[in-house]
């Protein structure tokens, strides 16, 4: 392959930018706005479950058949999809390499002491173990309602509605939900504040602010995500096979 000069020299700037610490922290940052611009759109796409099974065709059952045919016929099948999955994992491992890295060398510029955590707000405390839990979880996620590996409760291909609704009839699949989605915010809310900074928008004047402003962000991404476990739980959404049994037991009225 034939590499010119102009590619090489990009090449050698890309590498220079990761090498220095403000180039990871961008890298960090980039990778984290990916990270949320997908939970942001994923909570909005979950929030179809809330129109119920609709007769047999749940909304949200659309939703994720739409996600899959997007482009078609110009694209093949699940393209869209699988190029969003791709751009997910470099983003993940581009923001815990950044991090592990940013990490590795603070401790050795303090002689291998472990930073001193006095002041510190709890997100940014537990934003390493808030971002652990999350990538547990969303491996445990993915083997459950993607793979449909962890059978757990019923899972069909394609019935969303149904595999929500079925696992959410299970209180510790709500309870490990609503707590993973709390880790979210921690860790959401602690991502936000630390951007600003990377970006150099922190002024002492609007620090309270933009804390505000990440706190109630991250508010609305927990509440969009738990409503989904809990209105299930607590029978606010019917269960789909009640509306197909209702749909089947009601006379055929012709005119
Ligand atoms: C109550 C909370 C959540 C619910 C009810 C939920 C529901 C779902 C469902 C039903 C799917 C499969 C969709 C399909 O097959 O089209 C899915 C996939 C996925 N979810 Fe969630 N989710 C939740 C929270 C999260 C969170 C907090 C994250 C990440 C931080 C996340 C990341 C993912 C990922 C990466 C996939 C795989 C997408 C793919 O490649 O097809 N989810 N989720």
């Amino acid at each position: 392959m034939l590499v010119t000069d102009g590619t090489r020299a990009r090449r050698t700037g890309i590498r220079e930018l990761w090498d220095s610490s403000i180039g990871k922290k961008i890298a960090v940052a980039v990778s984290g706005a990916v990270l949320v611009g997908y939970v942001v759109l994923h909570m909005l796409g979950n929030l179809n479950s809330l129109y119920g099974p609709g007769g047999g065709d749940a909304r949200v059952d659309d939703y994720a058949h739409w996600l899959r045919t997007f482009g078609e016929p110009l694209l093949p099948y699940s393209f869209v999809l699988w190029a969003v999955r791709v751009l997910l994992l470099g983003a993940v491992v581009v923001h815990i390499t950044g991090i592990a890295q940013l990490r590795a060398r603070s401790r050795a510029a303090r002689g291998g002491h472990p930073a001193r955590r006095i002041g510190r707000s709890f997100s940014s405390a537990t934003a390493i173990l808030t971002g652990l839990l999350l990538l547990a979880f969303i491996v445990f996620h993915i083997l459950q309602f993607t793979t449909l590996t962890i059978d757990v409760t019923p899972l069909r291909e394609g019935a969303v509605y149904a595999n929500l609704y079925n696992a959410f009839q299970k209180w510790y699949f709500v309870l490990l939900y609503v707590l993973a989605v709390g880790s979210l915010g921690f860790h959401l809310k602690h991502g936000l504040w630390s951007a600003t900074q990377t970006l150099g928008l922190d002024r002492p004047e609007r620090n309270q602010g933009i804390r505000r402003t990440a706190t109630a962000l991250s508010v609305v991404v927990v509440i969009g995500f738990a409503l989904v476990p809990i209105l299930f739980w607590t029978g606010a959404l019917a269960s789909p096979s009640d509306v197909v049994a209702q749909a089947s037991a009601t006379p055929v009225v012709t005119r």
